[in-house]
């Protein structure tokens, strides 16, 4: 059994976070997105993974997860040269994958789930794909499946305007070998994309074995700013192990469930968990409200910040409000430049979004 990770696209929503990094390495409770699925998969027992990148953030993908010694695997990088589609992706990485079963698993996906119950449905059923699926409010976002009573599917719609069903096709598929020959059958589809879910769905109208199940856990699809909050809140909420290796003055305390970086001081501040704040911050003055995540090296003088996610190097010096729902990019700043502003002053990229709440 192997694992095809895919970790290319443009991360067009996730922007402009995305401008400068791969939407995979956006990091959740201070780790990247695409991190969780790896420990996932390897959980599960797989450890020959093949990781899809793309021209633009492959470098940064690879540079950062490395060779797979950090999660005890072997990863292998498969350059996809287009966004061409799902589908095209495993036909890119049939080289590595061989006459392999695999998993394939969607790398801005984090799911609350044991895939290794799903990996032995798969293998002791003997199907040609087992696609995990969940009940959402908005199926039109997704792939859309309709299944039989007894979890058998009955067919797959990509994005549809009058959903079948609220069942949506998680980003986690499991595949035999046959998934190979269907993809040499479809055509790309109206976005010119080869769709993974006309795939599938050859195998299902050739009478192959399809199975679904569906998950009871959280699924977050990072691919927006409120879905990142999200992410980040329930997994703060749910998987972070308190632990304190800064140092913090006589006038500073953690509360609740915090973790903090070595090479990190908190000056007269205050955090309340759950909360995470990484390597080689400098906080003073601060009070930081439950679901936040810090990244390492940050500065914050006299802030206010709850259920925000602050990203690698940035400095918020003095803002006399509170910040909340926010995601502040790598090194942005964000200063007080008089001590009674009369103006905002700003310098902010391309599909920045500012809420004066
Ligand atoms: C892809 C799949 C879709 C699936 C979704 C899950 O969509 O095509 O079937 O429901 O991932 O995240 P995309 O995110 O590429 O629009």
């Amino acid at each position: 059994m192997k694992a095809l990770i895919l970790s290319g696209g443009k991360g067009t929503r996730l922007r402009p976070l995305t401008y400068s990094g791969a939407k995979q390495l956006v990091p959740v409770a201070n780790k990247p997105i695409l991190w969780y699925g790896i420990e996932g998969i390897v959980a599960a027992g797989i450890t020959d993974i093949g990781i899809i990148i793309s021209p633009e953030t492959g470098n940064e993908v690879r540079d950062l997860t490395g060779d797979g010694l950090l999660f005890d695997a072997k990863i292998t990088y498969i350059l996809q040269e287009e966004p061409a589609g799902l589908a095209h992706a495993v036909k890119v990485a049939q080289p590595f994958l061989g006459d392999s079963p695999f998993i394939m698993y969607l790398g801005d996906n984090i799911i609350e789930a044991n895939l290794g119950e799903f990996l032995t449905t798969f293998q002791s059923n003997q199907l040609d794909s087992l696609i995990l699926l969940r009940r959402v409010s908005n199926p039109s976002a997704f792939g859309v499946a309709k299944v039989d009573d007894f979890g058998r599917v009955e067919f797959l719609v990509e994005k549809p305007k009058h959903p079948p069903s609220n069942l949506a096709l998680v980003g986690v598929y499991f595949f035999s070998p046959a998934i190979h020959q269907a993809i040499s059958q479809i055509q790309p589809s109206a976005r010119g994309e080869l769709e993974i879910t006309d795939a599938i769905q050859w195998l299902i109208d050739q009478r192959y074995p399809v199975e679904s199940r569906i998950l009871d856990g959280w699924w977050l699809d990072t691919g927006k700013k409120d879905d990142l909050l999200e992410a980040n809140r329930i997994v703060l909420d749910t998987q972070i192990t308190p632990e304190i290796m800064g140092e913090l003055d006589s006038r500073s305390q953690a509360i609740g469930r915090v973790r903090i970086g070595a090479g990190t001081q908190l000056v007269n501040s205050s955090i309340r968990g759950p909360a995470i704040v990484g390597a080689n911050c400098y906080l003073e003055n601060c009070f930081i409200g439950p679901y936040t995540s810090i990244a390492n090296g940050v500065t914050l003088i006299d802030a206010d910040i709850e259920h925000s996610v602050i990203l690698q190097g940035a400095k918020i010096d003095r803002i006399q409000q509170r910040i909340v729902d926010s995601v502040i990019g790598r090194r942005a700043h964000l200063t007080l430049a008089d001590r009674r502003p009369k103006a905002l002053r700003f310098m902010i990229g391309d599909d920045s979004q500012i809420e004066l709440a």
